[in-house]
């Protein structure tokens, strides 16, 4: 049975304190923490890159030394370069957006040749075609329910309908991959967006925005408990 995840984005933390951010976030309950890489290039922002990653791996700890996966959401292009010195800084999961990659398969094993989980990102009004030739090779399909590069956006609508096809798709490549959905997600929409297939949940805002992160999750675990859904609750 399916797990399900929140993975709070440090785009939405404190920048002078990241490290303690993390710590506090993983405190309060955090499954995986989410870093989004911006050049830009790719899109109109500007945040982090590997070094900052690497100063915060000894961070992504539970208070008992148990590791927190860091899941980095690269938007940047091109892909291979950064992906692998991310990867060496110490990243677990790295997804890429296949429109900023000239060859998305190569991407995937650039990823995984690092011992990485590899995912793919879809914006708004990007198709899922390239699951096609590619469902067999990744770990993880993140859907995007805002345009890439700012956090405190609005959840577009659509992407319910899209979170649908790619549930879809995951069931008939019978793989175990996550589905995870990234921009305006918050405690009043985190189950509509579970019924509709999802099972990791990006929250920016709705958690570094208040000033209890473990409310926030709370929050969001209660309502993903409360009655027949895709997945099962965990903590873990
Ligand atoms: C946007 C980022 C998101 C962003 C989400 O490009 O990929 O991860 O931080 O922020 P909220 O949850 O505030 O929409
Ligand atoms: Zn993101």
């Amino acid at each position: 049975m399916t797990t399900y995840r929140i993975a709070p984005s440090l785009l939405s933390a404190d920048f002078a304190r990241l490290g303690e951010e993390v710590r506090n976030v993983i405190a309060a309950g955090a499954d995986w923490i989410h870093c989004d890489v911006m050049d830009n290039h790719y899109v109109p922002n500007l945040t982090f890159g590997p070094m900052i990653c690497q100063a915060l791996k000894p961070h992504a700890k539970t208070p008992d030394g148990k590791d927190v996966p860091i899941d980095v959401h690269l938007m940047v292009q091109p892909v291979d370069a950064l992906a692998a010195a991310f990867a060496d800084a110490g990243a677990d999961l790295i997804s890429f957006h296949p429109d900023a990659s000239t060859h998305v398969h190569r991407s995937v094993q650039a990823i995984r040749s690092k011992g990485c989980k590899a995912g793919v990102v879809f914006n708004p009004a990007e198709s899922l075609d390239v699951l096609e030739w590619i469902i067999e090779d990744i770990d993880l399909i993140l859907i995007m329910s805002v345009n890439p590069g700012f956090g405190g956006q609005s959840f577009i609508e659509s992407a319910l309908r899209k979170i649908e096809l790619a549930r879809k798709w995951i069931e008939a490549s019978g793989k175990d991959i996550r589905l995870e959905v990234d921009g305006g997600v918050k405690v009043d929409n985190i189950r509509r967006v579970a019924d509709a297939g999802a099972d990791t949940f990006v929250a920016g805002s709705a958690i570094f925005g208040k000033p209890d992160y473990a409310a926030v999750i709370q929050a969001m675990r209660k309502e993903l408990s409360g009655g027949p859904s895709f997945g099962t609750l965990t903590s873990s």
